[in-house]
């Protein structure tokens, strides 16, 4: 954690804090793509801003102590940050990733890494044995999301780290649904963490960024090359935003996590919800791994409604909770996988998943739990056919 103890101190005074040229407590919003030199090669740490930027170094200081990895990188959404981890593979490497992922994440590798000759394989990789089935000689990296997204399937990073290593890959975490609030995966062994920080790192629904951390010197280095050859850097504005994000993490996170339990135990007594996801709840399958390497379960649900229930009318019916891509705010948002976030996925593959037609995602906000929870029943109640 850097020079705290406490993440909760990180998350305010962590990373550069302060504005060393001027005192400010917050670090200004360097909106310069350039800088001048006193003479040839006499550079005040800055030439141009793809590079290096101040405000965007701030905030990568800032996740790099948070996540406990020597170096940060900012991006200018989350598919940047992991196209520019990818890159850091080459022509006939294989990446195997966790059979839920978000659906741009498959879409990226499908669609364009596939083109250049950087191939895919999905694995269930919350089941170590087949993962490690399915390790072949040109596998060089496993990507995992924990909780994934969007069936909130639980896998044990340290140990697939450790098979993973055995294999010498690199073990690459999606981070975003749990924030180095509740979850540090390099301190479980992982050696990349990525992030949309558009969810609960920026916290307010009004900006779209990308974050990667790494363990190791060389990998940072080799980041750093990619980061400013291929160019998809946060901009200061966006840089400076994610900062202001950042500071109430922790305060937004207890509450989002508080809520969510709340409503998952509130659905698994509704008679007209059924399959619910949620690793905060004793009886889901990844409970036991959750509790041994977060500090709390998230404020991700995914649930279906039984037959007699119309998924698409509770879509309509909702007054409070807002039907929408993304998740992370602090507003409630809901979401269908199937038509909306993972729609990139083909029918056939989203099936032998378990992403099924009537799978309803949410991201419990931080208004009053009481209030969302009546329009999640009333909502369903209006649904009935
Ligand atoms: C788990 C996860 N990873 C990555 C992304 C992509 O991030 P962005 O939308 O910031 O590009 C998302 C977006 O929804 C996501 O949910």
């Amino acid at each position: 954690m850097g020079k705290y103890n406490n993440l909760n101190t990180a998350l305010i005074h962590g990373g550069i804090s302060i504005d060393e040229n001027t005192g400010a407590v917050n670090i200004p919003i360097y909106q310069t793509s350039t800088y001048k030199q006193d003479g040839l090669g006499k550079m005040r740490g800055y030439e141009y801003s793809r590079t290096g930027n101040p405000t965007r170094e701030a905030l990568e200081a800032l996740i790099a102590e948070l996540e406990g990895g020597t170096a940060g990188f900012a991006f200018g959404s989350g598919m940047a940050a992991l196209t520019a981890v990818l890159s850091l593979f080459k022509s006939s490497d294989k990446v195997l990733i966790s059979s839920n992922v978000y659906g741009g994440t498959f879409r990226v590798l499908d669609k364009v890494f596939n083109n250049f000759n950087i191939s895919y394989g999905i694995v269930d990789t919350s089941d170590i044995a087949a993962f490690e089935r399915a390790i072949t000689d040109d596998v060089k990296a496993v990507m995992i999301e924990s909780p994934a997204n969007p069936l909130m399937t639980i896998t044990d990073i340290r140990a697939v780290s450790e098979a993973a290593h055995a294999h010498s890959l690199t073990v690459i975490v999606d981070n975003t649904f749990m924030t180095p609030y509740l979850q540090r995966p390099l301190s479980l062994g992982a050696d990349i963490v990525v992030h949309s920080a558009t969810k609960y790192l920026g916290g307010h629904s009004d900006l779209v960024a990308g974050l990667a951390v790494v363990k190791d010197k060389e990998t940072a280095e080799r980041l750093a090359f990619i980061q400013n050859a291929t160019g998809g850097v946060l901009g200061p504005f966006d840089s400076f935003l994610l900062i202001k994000g950042i500071k109430t993490l922790g305060v937004r996170m207890d509450r989002h996590v508080e809520n969510a339990g709340r409503i998952a135990e509130s659905l698994k007594e509704n008679g007209a919800v059924k399959n619910i996801h949620y690793p905060g709840l004793k009886d889901d399958p990844g409970y036991e791994i959750n509790r041994k390497q977060a500090d709390g379960a998230g404020a991700m649900i995914s649930f279906e409604l039984e037959d007699g229930y119309d998924t698409r009318k509770f879509f309509e019916s909702l007054e409070l909770i807002m039907l929408a891509e993304s998740l992370g705010g602090v507003e409630s948002l809901v979401c269908h996988p199937s038509t909306m976030t993972h729609a990139s996925i083909p029918e056939d593959i989203r099936k032998e998943v378990g992403i099924t037609d009537g799978l309803i995602r949410l991201s419990v906000g931080i208004e009053d739990v009481e209030d969302i929870i009546n329009d999640l029943n009333t909502a369903i109640e209006r649904s009935r056919v």
